[in-house]
């Protein structure tokens, strides 16, 4: 990738003059994830990574609410983010005075919000989850009845694997709600050896047809055990670009979704993050040490 070379030269020479260090999700391009992430992973992965970082200088190369993430667990530490607009159809879907809202309509139900939200709905919340782990936080809780926001899709397919009743909120993620089982079942017709991997932010009916459903990285970690022939990746279309060279052997059919808010970020951007320092990532203080707690006990649950 010749146009990108002197970039990534210069990312990473400024990255170790600043002492930053770069945490990558699994939907960045290739270019970033290869080539200047020092970490890359899922939402709790690199929530969890965030914890262990001894840089002063966190540059976040994902969606706003996974820089925030990074800020709870390191008030300290600098965190960037280099375009502060990549946003999240999720997290957009409510606010803080909703979740207040939901509260009173199910007083005593405790409140397991998703990651993919702001700070201040996080601050609302007796605890995050992600997708490698909504059904364990779920099951972690004394009550039968549980308020899962604000992912319907994800809530539905937790609902399945849990005996709690779950009760939930209409957001649904731009990217995921795409994908339907009747194109991936045309799939399967034309090829029935393909293997389909789903994200569980699909609508449960994508799940019902597809031979393994998890985070991202769970995703990633069972093409690489299993190995299949053909596959597809009913997710983000740059984790297939991400992992095809560590499997020359898997061929994946590519049904590109793209999520825009993940694409804002960019070579070019993360360089002026370094030089300028910008976008700083700051958090409410009146909410930080709420949202803080809600993420720590998912980040301490024991699995
Ligand atoms: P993961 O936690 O599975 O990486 O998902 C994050 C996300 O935004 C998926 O759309
Ligand atoms: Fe949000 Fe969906 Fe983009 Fe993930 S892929 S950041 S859930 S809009």
């Amino acid at each position: 990738w010749p146009v990108f070379a002197p970039y990534i030269h210069a990312i990473n020479r400024l990255k170790k003059e600043r002492g930053a260090v770069i945490l990558a999700h699994n939907y960045q391009t290739p270019e970033i994830f290869h080539c200047v992430a020092d970490i890359t992973g899922d939402s709790l992965q690199l929530a969890r990574d965030a914890t262990r970082v001894d840089a002063e200088i966190i540059v976040q190369c994902g969606v706003h609410f996974m820089a925030e993430t990074s800020k709870l667990l390191n008030p300290q530490k600098t965190v960037l983010i280099p375009d502060g607009l990549a946003g999240c159809s999720l997290s957009e879907s409510i606010t803080g005075a909703d979740v207040r809202a939901l509260k009173e309509r199910y007083p005593g139900v405790p409140v397991v919000t998703y990651v993919n939200t702001s700070a201040d709905v996080k601050a609302e919340t007796d605890i995050c989850c992600t997708s490698s782990n909504a059904v364990a936080v779920v099951d972690s809780l004394e009550s039968d009845t549980v308020l899962c926001i604000p992912d319907e899709y994800l809530a539905m397919n937790v609902a399945k694997k849990t005996n709690k009743k779950i009760l939930t909120w209409k957001g649904h993620c731009e990217v995921h709600e795409r994908f339907t089982a009747e194109e991936l079942l045309e799939y399967k017709a034309a090829d029935p050896s393909i293997e389909i991997v789903a994200h569980p932010e699909c609508h449960p009916s994508v799940l019902a047809v597809s031979d393994y459903a998890g985070s991202t990285s769970g995703m990633i970690d069972y093409v690489k055990t299993k190995r299949p022939g053909r596959v597809l990746l009913v997710t983000e279309c740059s984790m297939a670009s991400n992992i095809q060279a560590e499997v020359p052997d898997v061929n994946f059919v590519k049904p590109c979704n793209l999520c825009p808010h993940m694409k804002r970020i960019t070579l070019p951007k993360i360089l002026d993050s370094l030089l300028f320092m910008t976008e700083e990532v700051l958090v409410d203080p009146a909410i930080a040490d709420r949202a803080r707690l809600a993420v720590e006990r998912m980040v301490n649950l024991k699995q």
